[in-house]
C-alpha cells in the first residue's frame, strides 16, 4: 500500500487515492488563497465554502488554505488562477479584478451604495448577475459576490474632517482606476500599492494613511501603524469567490454545483461576518486606542461634492444610464 501511494506520488498526481476497504476513493485537493488571516471575513468565506463542499462531497474534496496573501498580492493570485498554474480558488477584491474585467468598476464608485442592503440588492439582482457573467470570457469563473463593507480612511496626519484634510495626504489605494481618479480629484496623492506592502509603508513612514472597511481594519489590527480612523464610508467594497477555468473544467455537473452552492454558502458567511464588523468595529478600534471622527451627513455631502468632477469619467466609463439604475435599486 505504501509502495503503491508512494509510486502516486512520484507520478506527481494531484490527488491523492486512499484505499477504503474495497473501493478506492479519490479526494481532490482544493488550494484556496485570500489576503487577510483565517480570523477575518475571508477566512470566514473560505471555511464557509471548504465546510460545504467537503461534507455534501462525502470528502471527495479537501480545501488547503493560504490566507494573509501566502500566494502574493491579489493581483498575482488572480493570473495565476487564469493560467491555471496557481490555486484553484480564491476570495478577493473587487479593487483588483478591475484590471482584469473593467466591468466591475462600477461597483467601485465612490458614493454610489447607500448602506449594504442597497448594495447587496444590486449584486444579487440583475446587475450584478450581469457582471458575473462577464468573467467567462476572461478565464475566471466567478462564483459568488462577497463583501467587505464600507471602506474608511486612517491616516497619521490629522483627523479627517472636510475634503482640504485630504490635500497631498499620501494615501496608499488599491490598484484600481476608480478609486485611483476619485482620490486625485479630491486633492489627495493617491499611491496604489498591493496589499503586502502597505503595512511596512505604514511603518517606514513611505505612506501618511489607507483607506479599508472596518473587517480589515481590525483583522489586520492597523491601529498598530495607523492613529487616526474616519468613519468615511466613502465607498462600498465588494469582494469575490472565484475558481480558475482549469479546474472548473474538469468538474462534473454535480461536482459544479456543490462549488457554486457552496460560494452562496460563503458569501453568507463572509456577509454576517462584515454585519457584525460594522456594528462593533468602531468601537473595537477605538477600545484599541485609534481616535475615532465619524462623518455626519452633511460632512459626506462635502466630500460626495469634492469628487463630482470624477463622475463625468464614470459616466464616460460606466454609462450614466447604469450608474442611474444602480442609484434607483431599492
Ligand atoms: O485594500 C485592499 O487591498 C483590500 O481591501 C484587501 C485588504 C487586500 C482585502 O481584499
Amino acid at each position: 500500500m505504501n509502495m503503491f501511494i508512494g509510486r502516486l506520488a512520484a507520478l506527481g498526481l494531484a490527488a491523492s487515492t486512499l484505499w477504503t476497504g474495497c473501493a478506492f476513493a479519490q479526494t481532490t485537493e482544493v488550494k484556496i488563497a485570500y489576503a487577510l488571516a483565517r480570523e477575518s471575513h475571508y477566512g470566514a468565506a473560505a471555511d464557509g465554502w471548504d465546510k460545504y463542499v467537503t461534507e455534501t462531497s462525502g470528502g471527495r474534496f479537501t480545501f488547503t488554505h493560504f490566507p494573509s496573501s501566502a500566494q502574493g498580492g491579489e493581483r498575482e493570485v488572480i493570473e495565476g488562477l487564469q493560467l491555471g498554474t496557481g490555486v484553484q480558488a480564491v476570495v478577493v477584491s473587487s479593487g483588483a479584478l478591475s484590471n482584469f474585467v473593467p466591468e466591475i468598476g462600477v461597483t467601485d464608485i465612490p458614493f454610489l451604495f447607500r448602506d449594504l442592503g442597497h448594495a447587496r440588492a444590486v449584486l444579487d439582482g440583475p446587475i450584478g448577475q450581469d457582471i458575473l457573467s462577464k468573467f467567462a470570457d476572461r478565464q475566471l469563473i466567478a462564483l459568488a459576490w462577497g463583501e467587505q463593507g464600507f471602506r474608511h480612511i486612517t491616516n497619521n496626519r490629522q483627523p479627517i474632517e472636510k475634503p482640504e484634510d485630504l490635500a497631498g495626504l499620501k494615501i496608499r489605494t488599491m490598484e484600481n482606476p476608480v478609486h485611483i481618479t476619485a482620490f486625485e480629484t479630491a486633492g489627495a496623492a493617491p499611491t496604489p500599492m498591493s496589499w503586502p506592502e502597505v503595512i511596512p509603508a505604514l511603518q517606514q513612514g513611505a505612506i501618511d494613511g489607507q483607506e479599508n472597511p472596518l473587517s480589515v481594519i481590525v483583522s489586520a489590527k492597523l491601529w498598530e501603524v495607523q492613529k487616526y480612523l474616519t468613519v468615511s464610508g466613502h465607498v462600498y467594497s465588494p469582494a469575490m469567490l472565484i475558481v480558475s477555468p482549469t479546474f472548473w473544467d474538469s468538474l462534473s455537473d454535480e461536482d459544479k454545483k456543490i462549488f457554486a452552492d457552496g460560494a452562496l454558502k460563503g458569501k453568507e458567511a463572509m456577509r454576517a461576518f462584515v454585519d457584525d464588523s460594522e456594528k462593533n468595529g468602531v468601537e473595537t478600534a477605538k477600545q484599541a486606542g485609534m481616535q475615532v471622527n465619524e462623518l455626519s451627513d452633511e460632512q459626506k455631502a462635502q466630500f460626495q461634492q469634492a469628487i463630482q468632477a470624477a463622475y463625468e469619467q464614470y459616466y464616460e466609463t460606466f454609462t450614466k444610464e447604469l450608474i442611474d439604475q444602480i442609484i434607483a435599486t431599492k
